[in-house]
């Protein structure tokens, strides 16, 4: 086993280093962070990680099942961890393209290079969806905004705003990031060809585009930040001892076999 070890340190060394430079100004990486320490929260984003990366014979991705893995993170993770990752607050494009990229966008969302299909294609499909139609008709209701209160929601529905746009995660619909340099969100899809439903079809965008209470909403998530994450990353103040839990939140890094420890290790830095 010993002439194992060189390797593995090295690769502990250079995750160590790569998680202190980052540590200071990326909120994203501190929610990866307090992700990996909550054993349930790496878990399931461990799975949705594999699920959204594996193949299919055609060279696509296995899709369904990475929207299904990607709606039980957020139905069953930590909401507070969850929402950590999803809408962590960033000032430069190095954390918003990580933000960017934390949920698979390649399988989750756009497919592999293809051109955005319709929205109104998308609205279709979530319509006749039972998992879809459902999650959409909560979002447009609890993301409904008024433009004359302070925070654009009707009655403090930020929060439930939230939560009903993670819901749409893993859907017909699921929205992202549209770039590193704004924290702009939209499903992957376009009006160009919509012919006379161009304005159904720029309403529906507009959900997203131009939401002034899910904009809102995305933006005091920064402010309640610090009590978000005070908790979790609390006691896992020692990057050393926050290593050892990678592999598996109730076994030491000694004891198990190289084999299994490694493509785990691998994942922790694409994740
Ligand atoms: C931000 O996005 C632009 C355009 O897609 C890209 O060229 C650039 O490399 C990205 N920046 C980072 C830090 O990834």
């Amino acid at each position: 086993m010993a002439h194992c070890m060189g390797p593995v340190l090295l690769l502990l060394l250079l995750l160590l280093l790569g998680s202190a430079s980052f540590a200071g100004g990326n909120r994203c990486v501190d929610a990866a962070e307090a992700c990996t320490a909550n054993a349930l929260c790496q878990r399931l984003r461990t799975e949705y990680v594999e699920q959204c990366l594996g193949r299919v014979v055609n060279g696509g991705c296995p899709r369904s099942r990475c929207h299904r893995a990607l709606r039980r993170f957020f139905s069953r993770g930590p909401q507070a961890l969850t929402h950590a990752l999803l809408f962590c607050p960033c000032a430069s494009p190095a954390c918003g393209e990580r933000r960017r990229q934390t949920f698979v966008p390649a399988c989750a969302f756009s497919g592999l290079g293809q051109e955005p299909p319709s929205c109104l294609a998308r609205m279709d499909a979530c319509e006749r969806s039972r998992v879809c139609r459902p999650r959409l008709l909560t979002f447009q209701a609890s993301c409904a905004s008024v433009p004359i209160t302070q925070d654009s929601c009707l009655r403090d529905q930020g929060p439930s705003c939230l939560r009903a746009y993670a819901g749409l995660v893993g859907t017909a619909i699921t929205p992202n990031y549209v770039d590193n340099a704004s924290a702009r969100v939209a499903p992957w899809c376009d009006c160009r060809a919509s012919g006379n439903r161009r304005e159904e079809c720029e309403a529906f965008q507009g959900l997203f585009t131009r939401n002034r209470c899910l904009d809102g909403a995305i933006q005091s998530f920064d402010s309640q930040w610090p009590s978000i994450l005070q908790d979790q990353l609390g006691s896992h103040h020692d990057p050393g001892q926050r290593l050892l839990q990678v592999p598996s939140a109730d076994r030491p890094l000694e004891g198990s076999s190289l084999q299994s420890i490694l493509p785990v290790l691998v994942l922790q830095a694409l994740l």
